[in-house]
């Protein structure tokens, strides 16, 4: 796939197929998104494949937390307010979403139900962790995840796997450490769901929306 196609046909999946994704293909994908640029070339980054038992483990203990009303405690601090206008377009690709499944906003049952696929990761058949060493300092190594996230997702787009970078995946971090034996002294950042994208699936298919450049970009001569 040509590049410029490759980023402008990326999508967040939120339904996967139930076909496997082999350890060999999660290898092949991380190895070359390993090529991403970091601060100083430190690489901070390290990955755990989660797939198989475990995986399934995850999302069981995942639905049971979320129907115990368990509270969130990500590694990562989470936002809480937003500006504006950024915060419009938050809730923009909620409704979105929502509507797209036929999730009335009064549908209390729906929306559990929705979120419950969502710490189910869409049914996604592998999850890829992302963790950092407590000793680094966030600042710039977020900004290295980030940059290998965008390639392992664009990569992942052109072998024909879809992904959804999951923030509700690092939510209850006692629960990974517990099943991908993951130590206390490595942050555990963010989760990035991969499988074969339900190419069907209603979630899979609204419309995704940017703001028009000028909204981003000046321009000085
Ligand atoms: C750091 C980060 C965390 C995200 N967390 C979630 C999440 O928890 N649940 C979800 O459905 N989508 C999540 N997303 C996906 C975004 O909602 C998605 O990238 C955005 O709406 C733009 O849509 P697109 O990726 O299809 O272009 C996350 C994306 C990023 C970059």
């Amino acid at each position: 796939m040509d590049l410029r196609d490759a980023v402008l046909t990326r999508r967040s999946i939120r339904r996967f197929t139930n076909e496997p994704v082999s350890t060999d293909i999660i290898k092949e994908l991380v190895s070359c998104a390993l090529w991403s640029p970091s601060w100083g070339n430190t690489q901070p980054w390290e990955f755990l494949s989660v797939t198989g038992d475990a995986l399934q483990r995850l999302k069981d203990e995942n639905v049971k937390a979320l129907d115990a009303g368990k509270e969130l405690n990500p590694d990562v601090e989470m936002p809480q307010t937003w500006p504006a206008l950024q915060k419009s377009r938050y809730r923009d690709v909620g409704i979105s979403v929502f509507e797209s499944l036929n999730i009335g906003r009064e549908d209390l049952e729906k929306r559990a139900a929705y979120y419950k696929e969502m710490v189910s990761f869409f049914n996604a058949q592998a999850l890829l962790l992302v963790t950092l060493d407590k000793s680094i300092s966030l600042a710039y190594s977020m900004l290295d995840v980030g940059l290998f996230l965008q390639s392992f997702c664009l990569l992942a787009h052109d072998s024909g796997l879809g992904t959804c970078i999951l923030a509700v995946s690092v939510h209850f971090p006692d629960i990974l450490r517990s099943i991908c034996h993951i130590e206390d002294s490595k942050r555990i950042v963010i989760g990035v769901a991969l499988g074969k994208p339900d190419k069907d699936d209603a979630a899979n298919k609204f419309q995704r929306k940017r703001d028009n450049v000028d909204m981003f970009l000046k321009t000085i001569n």
